[in-house]
């Protein structure tokens, strides 16, 4: 047995993610080689999800760091990427990481992890998988995004997505949703509407209802299809929480002029379905509500129901939609729960339950490439990574490099819708 690799010293500093705000960086340096990782941010986060950083803010993650994570982990080995993740528990027992912050969690669990990987000399999915075999998954983009992802004349849904189901390669499906993106673009131009730029996760934003986005998303969908034989299929983050009013119980559009109760939401999502064929749609629903993402589950066939919001990859709120049948998918945001283990956790079960997880980015993103890694030594089917942006084209590289790397031994995943 070779010696275990160790943690020698860890250092963290404040640095800015994709959208300009703070975040942690963490460097691990270990015996056997080093690691360096942050963490993403959400702007339309989950209720259930950890706390991104302690009572105040990256600061006080900074102290945090050297203060205690540090003096507890050096001397800890990297080589299992649990126990890092288990004293990071230990250090904060609390439900929502709130002494540590799950950013400050999650950058560490990653950065240890990355160190372990380097260690063995492995590639960081292999560190994090002994599969053996692996496959690609397909990349989910967002072309056109509203809500709380944009300023201005935009969409009442936060994203409209492109998603390929059929293609030889991730490099081909990644390609066939930047021809997605632009044959958006020039469709919206023709139709005479302004486009206002791009939002937070590269999606173009305009002043279109939510008919209008589908029909010209559903247009490029086809042209781009047609051009490359990728076959590609439509789909919403309608992230409905943000439309939710409690005072008014009811979902609210504005550019719509659409105020629907919770029946009403159901068949408008319903009839949304069945007339753009939706092969994926996020949190359709408001955060609580299980049972009427039960109902419309019930409904629908080869259409991903998938809980972001709902779930905030946290394997207590994934029991309870596993018990009542609420969705058919999960997005799985490791920092919404802090570590790798958990986030890992959680997708595991999903996977034993059925259930499709989604690997997935955050509107403020790092440059980092590490969501690669996990979603391949997981076996999503399905990544959500952005189509344009340098944010977003770094993790999509990642999985070209990968792709190379596997070479004959990989094929694309199975999506099963
Ligand atoms: P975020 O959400 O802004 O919290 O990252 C993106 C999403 O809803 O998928
Ligand atoms: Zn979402």
């Amino acid at each position: 047995m070779s010696k275990a690799a160790i943690i020698e010293n860890i250092k963290a500093r404040r640095i800015f993610d994709s959208r300009g705000s703070e975040a942690i960086e963490i460097d691990v340096m270990g015996s056997g080689g080093s690691g360096r990782s942050s963490a993403p941010s959400g702007a339309s986060k989950g209720r259930w999800e950890v706390k991104s950083y302690p009572d105040g803010g990256v600061t006080q993650a900074l102290r945090v760091v050297k203060e205690l994570i540090a003096p507890e982990l050096i001397g800890v080995s990297v080589d299992d990427p649990k126990t890092v993740d288990v004293k990071l528990h230990g250090m904060d027992p609390s439900p929502d990481f709130s002494r540590i912050g799950g950013n400050t969690a999650y950058a560490v669990s990653l950065a240890s992890a990355t160190a372990g990987a380097v260690s063995r000399a492995m590639q960081l999915f292999e560190h994090l998988s002994a599969a053996g075999s692996y496959s690609l998954p397909y990349p989910l983009g967002n072309t056109i995004g509203g809500g709380l992802h944009a300023k201005g004349d935009r969409t009442d849904i936060q994203e409209f997505l492109v998603l390929p189901t059929s293609s030889k390669s991730f490099a081909q499906a990644a390609a066939a949703n930047i021809r997605t993106h632009k044959e958006v673009s020039r469709l919206i131009e023709n139709n005479g509407v302004n486009l206002a730029g791009r939002g937070d996760e590269g999606a173009w934003v305009a002043p279109l209802k939510t008919e209008e986005a589908l029909e010209i998303l559903t247009k490029a969908c086809r042209t781009v299809s047609d051009e490359t034989g990728v076959e590609l299929r439509v789909g919403a983050d309608m992230a409905a929480s943000t439309l939710w009013s409690e005072k008014a119980n009811e979902y609210l559009y504005q550019r719509d002029n659409r105020r629907l109760d919770e029946g009403d939401q159901i068949e408008f999502v319903l009839e949304l379905i069945k007339k753009f064929k939706l092969a994926y749609v996020e949190d359709p629903l408001n955060e609580e509500s299980f049972e009427s993402f039960s109902e419309l589950t019930g409904k629908v066939k080869g259409t991903l129901i998938c809980g972001d919001d709902l779930f905030t990859t946290n394997i207590k709120r994934l029991e309870r939609g596993a018990k009542e049948k609420s969705g058919n998918a999960i997005i799985i945001k490791p920092n919404q729960v802090g570590t790798l283990s958990d986030s890992f956790a959680t997708a595991r079960f999903a996977q034993q339950e059925g259930y499709v997880p989604v690997f997935s980015h955050r509107s403020g993103e790092s440059c980092g490439n590490e969501i690669a890694h996990l979603a391949i030594a997981l076996g999503a089917p399905v990544i959500k990574l952005g189509v344009l942006g340098g944010e977003r084209i770094a993790k999509i590289n990642e999985l070209i490099r990968i792709e190379e790397l596997l070479g004959e031994k990989a094929g694309m995943a199975n999506i099963g819708i």
